[in-house]
């Protein structure tokens, strides 16, 4: 999708469609009084944009509700062909991150309508104009990204928007370069997205490593890819634990960004869990919904986005990422529940359960950025079940072993308008790690099964500031919402890429 700023006066400008946000200007709490309606704005100073919008909205027919869509054709006194009106719920409560999610509507909505190309009027809110543009065009991304890859009937050009004009005032050197941020942003998200959407079968772990070189030689990031002789030799043992019971091979891809003028002391690292497929193991799962366990790559494949989008950003801040990517298959020579392993950092591990493999994929991840030197480590990955239990398919789960690190993130996450809440990691919890015959058991009681994954984690972030995502419920959408396909999310790149920025020195 190409991209482009105008300062034009938006009834002078000639496009397929002029896209103008709708608020609802009233205060009032409606609750209180029933007949108390909605003051509905189209959002432009220019006055033509308003009285062209002005008989659909006094007809009652706009109400500004979120998402709501109305579609004019020859609007009078606009040279452009139609007229989308995008409401935007309250104008009290409007955000950046709604913002976002209607530039991503106008792009579903236009697009189903066989419409190429757009015009977006940013609202004159409180939003600053920059940070608005970045929304919009990040959201007009998202929202463009179609999962029907094998679909014979797919023309994927005719499935597309193709040119997205912005329209607002300003300094056209601040938002020219805002826009850029925002594109590739949202491109690194949609590249995660992409991989997380192929099956297993055309994304094994050799795949995902050849997928990460190509990138990394495209954007100039150092990209090294083992095999199973590196993870032996590493000592991985959990991490070859899971992969043993594959024919495919499994990878570890470490990709590193260096810039030169980072400073020595902060080091970050990203590990990324890529079971490329899950089946559970020996501990089989049941057929049902099975197949979604293709996703159970996000984690990997968001560390992999990130670091498109930071070799692109180049911030000054030395980050690491290193995604551990291997099949979860029962076979003959696969480890059985009661087997231990013995992690890298020397722990032993009691396998309870081997469907809870990511931790223990995870764990040696955790481990290795440790000994190549990462200061502050994050992690992600579509670990449990439980945390769907405990927050649904809105929330992602974070766990911080680092108040003021968990504070950063927080404040990045918030920038980035991704859902996630913090989960506990009391000492308390450690009591179920306790195994009869190793250091710990890999899985334990029902109950609380999210923090238990992220205790056993804990013991391998050991002492250094840690950060584990728990993106089970979120990095698949389950029902396509009027700004995002159903499939893969692409969900805590844009908070990772935030966190990173954030630590520029
Ligand atoms: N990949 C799954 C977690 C998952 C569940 C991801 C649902 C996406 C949607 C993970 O490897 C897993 O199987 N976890 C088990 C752990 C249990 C055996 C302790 C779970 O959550 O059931
Ligand atoms: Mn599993
Ligand atoms: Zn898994």
């Amino acid at each position: 999708m190409n991209t482009n700023l105008s300062s034009s006066v938006p009834s002078q400008l000639e496009t397929d469609c002029l896209v103008v946000v709708v608020l609802d200007r009233n205060e009032k709490d409606r609750s209180e009084k029933k007949e108390d309606k909605p003051v509905v704005t189209a959002e432009s100073s220019d006055v033509a944009v308003q009285e062209a919008a002005r008989d659909v909205i006094s007809s009652g027919e706009v109400t500004g509700k979120t998402f709501e869509t109305t579609l004019l054709h020859r609007p009078a006194g606009l040279k452009a062909k139609r007229l989308l009106l995008v409401g935007g719920g309250k104008a009290k409560t409007f955000s950046t991150a709604e913002l976002r999610k209607l530039a991503g509507t106008a792009v579903r909505t236009l697009k189903s309508k066989s419409i190429r190309s757009f015009a977006f009027v940013v609202p004159e809110t409180a939003i600053p104009s920059s940070q608005g543009l970045r929304a919009i065009v990040e959201g007009a991304f998202v929202g463009n990204f179609d999962p029907g890859y094998y679909k014979s009937d797919r023309n994927e050009k005719e499935q597309k928007i193709d040119a997205l004009t912005i329209v607002l005032q300003g300094d056209a050197k601040a938002l020219e370069s805002a826009m850029q941020a925002g594109r590739v942003v949202a491109e690194s998200q949609n590249f995660t997205r992409d991989l997380v959407n192929e099956p297993s079968n055309r994304m094994t772990p050799t795949i995902l490593a050849e997928r990460a070189k190509k990138m990394a030689a495209e954007v100039g990031l150092n990209c090294e890819t083992y095999g199973a002789d590196k993870i032996k030799q590493l000592k991985m043992g959990a991490f070859w634990g899971v992969a043993q019971g594959s024919d495919e091979p499994p990878a570890l891809i470490v990709l590193r960004y260096d810039p030169v003028g980072a400073a020595d002391k902060v080091h970050l690292g990203l590990v990324g869990k890529a079971v490329t497929f899950d089946t559970g193991g020996i501990s089989i799962k049941p057929a049902d919904g099975m197949e979604k366990m293709k996703y159970d790559m996000a984690g990997g494949a968001t560390m992999i986005g990130t670091m498109r989008a930071i070799a692109l950003l180049k911030p000054k801040v030395k980050v690491t990422a290193i995604i551990c990517a291997t099949e979860n298959m029962p076979s003959g020579k696969a480890q059985k529940p009661g087997d231990v392993q013995i992690a890298m950092s020397g722990k032993s591990i009691e396998i309870i359960n081997t469907d809870a493999e990511g931790r223990l994929v995870l764990a040696d991840g955790l481990s290795y950025a440790r000994q190549l030197g990462c200061t502050h480590l994050v992690d992600a990955a579509t670990l449990t079940g439980a945390v769907v239990v405990a927050l649904g398919y809105v929330n992602a789960g974070i766990f911080a072993s680092d108040d003021q690190m968990y504070e950063r993130f927080a404040n990045a996450n918030k920038q980035a308008g991704e859902k996630m809440w913090r989960l506990p990691l009391d000492d308390e919890y450690k009591e179920n790690l306790k195994s009869n015959i190793a250091d710990m058991v890999n899985a334990g009681s029902r109950w609380g099964g999210a923090i238990f994954a992220a205790m056993f984690l804990k013991e391998f972030a050991e002492d250094t500031p840690w950060i584990h995502l728990d993106i089970a419920g979120t990095a698949w959408t389950e029902e396509a919402k009027p700004w995002i396909a159903k499939g893969p999310s692409g969900i805590a790149l844009r908070s990772l890429v935030e966190f990173v920025k954030g630590w520029e020195s």
